[in-house]
């Protein structure tokens, strides 16, 4: 058993201590849903900082705790606050917080973000769908040697964002008459954002929408065999689309601004995916 097993046996061991709770889905809270923690039944709370070696988020307003409770029926772990590469942190201590919800008994993954819209028939308050990824501008989680105990050292990834909880999302947003947007999510580190010509690049690649998280969290939870599924919020257009520069300002306005809808189809879509 290596070095990143055995930090995340004491990961467990410190949570368990703590609560015996067997959360079924883990949901990554994104920019602007901060409050959808507030509208779940909470059983349990435990702050990042009160687990040894864990990463804690260096930015403003970012939480950094896991709640445990129930939406609906579904038992859930949801991270409020999640640390991005860009902070400093190797990918594997990125991705730590994602294992171990999986190690706690999580199947299922729902990941959320805010990101740049590159596809031109984007508006920012669009929610999107994440059908596939490129995660090739930021170095993989799985770098180093394998833990068996998780999974493959060559795992597949031909289709990290599970097909039939897509298709639930779809049914569940026109049923709460959510129009959602589909495409592929690119991660870049940042922190600065792109270049008009790497968004050019990203478009040519096949990317709709650019962010700085997610798609390294979706590597680790495939390793893992977890499902996975993700929305973004297209927060602006990306760098070049529109005149006036990108900022984090007008980030954190469309994310808040959307907060309501984008929490509300979440909410759905654990309850539909629980039921399945
Ligand atoms: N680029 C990268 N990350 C982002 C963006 C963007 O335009 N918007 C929100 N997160």
């Amino acid at each position: 058993m290596g070095i990143i097993y055995e930090n995340l046996r004491s990961c467990v061991e410190t949570v368990r201590r703590k609560t015996d709770f067997q959360p079924r889905v883990a949901l990554v809270l994104g920019s602007g849903l901060g409050g959808y923690g507030d509208t779940i039944r909470i059983e349990e709370e435990i702050s990042y900082r009160e687990i040894e070696g864990f990463p804690v988020s260096t930015i403003e307003g970012h939480k950094g705790r896991f709640l445990f409770g129930y939406e609906g029926e579904v038992p859930v772990v949801v991270m409020q606050g999640r640390v991005h590469y860009y902070e400093g942190y190797s990918m594997e201590e990125v991705v730590r917080p994602i294992r171990l919800m999986g190690l706690l008994g999580a199947e299922t993954l729902f990941l959320t973000n805010a990101s740049g819209g590159v596809n031109r028939e984007f508006r920012p308050g669009d929610l999107m769908l994440i059908r596939d990824q490129i995660s090739s501008f930021v170095p993989s989680p799985l770098i180093g040697s394998n833990e068996e105990t998780l999974g493959p050292r060559f795992p597949d990834m031909s289709a990290v964002y599970d097909e039939a909880y897509r298709e639930e999302i779809r049914k569940t947003a026109a049923r709460l008459g959510i129009s959602l947007r589909e495409g592929v999510y690119l991660q870049f580190s940042g922190p600065a954002y792109e270049t008009p010509a790497e968004i050019c690049m990203a478009r040519a690649l096949g990317a709709d929408a650019v962010g700085m998280s997610t798609a390294c969290e979706a590597v680790a939870a495939r390793h893992m065999g977890m499902k996975v599924c993700g929305i973004s919020c297209i927060t602006n257009m990306a760098s070049g689309i529109e005149k006036q520069p990108l900022s984090h300002e007008e980030v954190k306005e469309t994310a808040d601004r959307m907060g309501g809808v984008f929490q509300q189809l979440i909410k759905e879509s654990i309850r539909t995916i629980g039921r399945t």
